[in-house]
């Protein structure tokens, strides 16, 4: 075990550090900046479904789910085309509306999940065309769907779903820009994502760096039993995603939710000393987004942010500033959610528990 943790104390850190790499290898030889393309071998031959096709309706459970809820918005911006995510546990029971003419992406990394497996079933009685974004190679998902595209991040052992989030989202990200040419987007604009998608790898590694800054800040605020995971536009889902983690590993009870949602309720639980995690990187939002920072400071609350490299400003308003460098609001889930994984696993050590084995948590669940 010693050898397979490299020098790690945990399999989950050494998979949030080895995310640089994980990323290379999802994107080698899909994302060809040199001929301007997105190539998914595993799409090959599906042109015509993805061009004429009505809906996406993207599925998962869990951390899967999370990222499903950014393919929403990366299938709408970049492709043009509605998209919802769907806890594939509740697809299954409302008569959803899936017909010829839907693509069904069903988002897992063991490719095992029960939920996930059954609204799969359903989908495809109902005329759907299922594809999968799998980790797990050989897994039933992609068995049971008829294409699709594997993560190709490496086995994931911690139990918190870190490198397979990361790939999830990189995957759809691809596969949004590889329907998107074949419907709306130009080729300036497929050339732009090109570039960016093909550096994100060295911005993670610049972002892990600050490991050692990320567990200083979170002493700080460790002691305390509840906090808000607060986030705009594609950094919402990236809230959601630093709650569960924080929830999973620490047992702190954290929710996240849409920044602008905190003045209708929540606002209510802000006290003295409750910190409260804002992903405020640039882009449309961001003004609205320190305003309710301001609010939450007005309140007493310990402010932990997310923002970008040369975001001077943030620094007036945060107790604590993790850094990422800044690119278009469609790639920014891909590194804004690494420091809530860092904040996470240091929360989850510093009160001690064993971050590889969270109590009731299983890797893969194979029940409904
Ligand atoms: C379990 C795991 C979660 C995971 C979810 C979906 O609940 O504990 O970490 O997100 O299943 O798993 P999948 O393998 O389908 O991604």
């Amino acid at each position: 075990e010693e050898i397979e943790l490299g020098g790690y104390p945990h399999y989950m850190i050494k998979e949030i550090m080895g995310q640089p790499e994980s990323l290379r290898t999802c994107f080698r030889g899909r994302v060809d900046t040199r001929d301007g393309r997105v190539v998914l071998g595993g799409l090959t031959g599906l042109s015509r479904e993805l061009v004429r096709a009505k809906r996406v309706a993207l599925i998962g459970q869990g951390t899967a789910f999370h990222a499903g809820l950014i393919g929403e918005y990366l299938f709408e911006d970049l492709a043009k085309i509605p998209a919802r995510a769907h806890y594939a546990s509740e697809l299954r029971y409302r008569n959803p509306i899936i017909e010829e003419g839907t693509v069904v992406v069903a988002v897992s990394q063991s490719g095992e999940t029960a939920d996930t497996l059954a609204a799969i079933a359903e989908a495809k009685d109902r005329g759907a065309l299922a594809l999968g974004a799998v980790n797990v190679v050989g897994s039933s998902i992609p068995r049971e769907t008829d294409a699709g595209v594997y993560l190709r991040v490496g086995p994931e052992i911690g139990v918190a779903s870190t490198k397979a989030f990361v790939g999830q989202v990189a995957v759809l990200t691809m596969m949004a820009l590889y329907m998107g040419k074949r419907r709306y987007l130009s080729q300036a604009d497929l050339d732009g994502y090109l570039a960016e998608l093909e550096r994100i790898p060295d911005h993670v590694a610049e972002i892990v760096q600050q490991s050692d800054h990320i567990k200083e800040a979170v002493e700080d605020v460790v002691t305390r039993d509840n906090w808000l995971f607060l986030g705009r536009g594609y950094n919402y889902p990236v809230a959601l995603e630093g709650a569960l983690k924080l929830k999973e590993i620490s047992y702190i009870h954290a929710e996240g939710m849409p920044a602008a949602e905190m003045k209708h309720g929540p606002i209510a639980l802000i006290d003295e000393g409750m910190p409260v995690v804002f992903v405020a990187t640039g882009g449309s939002q961001y003004s609205k987004v320190i305003s309710n920072i301001e609010e939450v400071k007005a309140r007493g609350g310990r402010v932990l942010a997310v923002a970008d490299e040369g975001d001077t400003q943030i620094d007036r308003y945060a107790d604590h500033v993790f850094r990422v460098p800044p690119v278009s609001e469609p790639l920014q889930p891909l590194l804004t959610v690494v420091p809530l994984q860092l904040l996470a696993y240091h929360a989850a050590v510093l009160r001690g528990h064993d971050v590889d084995k969270p109590r009731n948590l299983a890797k893969s669940v194979t029940v409904e």
